[in-house]
């Protein structure tokens, strides 16, 4: 699947940076191909419209944000949030022509993110309540470009045949390849949930953050897809420990996505030091990245098109849903021409 391609991609939420990278300027970010300009309008709300003037094309981004607004540095025009142009220096009259505009897009903070919706939202954004639970700190993890595609991303994170060969190296057990069933998966509103457990080592790295001594430890994984792109993982340990991860891969283009991850987890800093927590989802996130960059960008929604086995079936199940909602959108899948 071709991810600009599917105009229907464009109806979800998708969580593009950190909010406080507005503070100082606006920024650049390009979303399912389309280049944006975002900014922090008057009441400190993130805003974000296409990156291109509608005068002579300069990139608003290079602009300024002058009264809440966005100022293109060509000739001075601004825009607000909706796009609409609102201030043009040369004029010697109030009226500015209606078609003085650019498209404007839906924009929202959460989680610290600003998060953009470029058509009518099909849904709301992911829910979390972890992070409205004062029994739980919020440790942001990473902000970095793969070269990798979105559902390639997501379905091997819900792929429990992987880890033992993938994170040989961090957590996964050569010796023990046949992954323990998983015990249920069911439908959501917005994709599905998956439950299973796993048993893996527990390397020194991550004993003090787990507080757990023992060489071997049981995750007890709850795994909701948000489609298309996005999903949280939430661990929890023997004893008690919740270790709730969320990642987007937010899709720049049809070959990159902005790999976007924080977590939660009910436990203090003097417990574990967010530097350690980092430090070890660093390792495990660096051994996927490595994997999945090597991958063909263009996943195949028609499951014919690759070999499966059992633990396979999320994965196939992303690709029934989204087949499914191209198709109830009168799409067709795109595929690479080549
Ligand atoms: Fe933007 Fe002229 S190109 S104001
Ligand atoms: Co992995």
């Amino acid at each position: 699947m071709l991810i600009t391609q599917q105009p229907i991609l464009k109806r979800f939420w998708y969580p593009v940076m950190p909010i406080a990278s507005l503070q100082e300027a606006p920024q650049a970010f390009t979303l399912l191909g389309q280049p944006l300009v975002l900014w922090l309008d008057g009441d400190g709300k993130p805003a974000a419209t296409e990156d291109r003037c509608c005068h002579r094309s300069a990139q608003l981004s290079k602009g300024q944000v002058i009264d809440g607004n966005i100022r293109c540095p060509y000739h001075g025009w601004s825009f607000d949030g909706t796009g609409a142009c609102v201030k043009v220096p040369q004029l010697t009259t109030d009226h500015i022509p209606r078609t003085y505009k650019v498209s404007g897009y839906q924009c929202k903070e959460r989680y610290g993110y600003v998060w953009v919706c470029m058509g009518e939202p099909l849904h709301g954004l992911p829910d979390i309540p972890e992070a409205t639970d004062t029994g739980f700190r919020q440790i942001h993890e990473f902000y970095e470009t793969w070269h990798a595609s979105g559902l390639r991303i997501m379905e091997n994170s819900f792929d429990s045949a992987h880890g033992n060969f993938v994170h040989a190296r961090s957590w996964g057990d050569m010796s023990n390849p046949v992954p323990p069933p998983i015990d249920e998966i069911t439908d959501t509103e917005t994709g599905f949930l998956m439950k299973h457990w796993v048993e893996v080592l527990n390397p020194d790295l991550q004993k003090q953050n787990l507080g757990i001594a023992d060489e071997k430890t049981i995750r007890t994984n709850e795994r909701r897809w948000f489609m298309p792109f996005a999903r949280t993982l939430k661990i929890q340990y023997p004893n008690g420990l919740i270790h709730l991860i969320f990642s987007a891969a937010t899709p720049i283009d049809d070959k990159t996505s902005q790999l976007i991850q924080f977590c939660f987890r009910n436990d203090t800093e003097a417990d574990a030091k967010a530097a350690d927590v980092i430090a070890f989802d660093r390792t495990v996130t660096q051994e996927d990245r490595e994997i999945l960059e090597t991958t063909d960008y263009d996943a195949p929604l028609d499951i014919c098109q690759e070999q499966h086995m059992a633990s396979d079936k999320p994965g196939i199940l992303m690709r029934h849903k989204l087949a499914a909602l191209l198709k109830a959108h009168g799409e067709v899948e795109q595929r690479r021409q080549d």
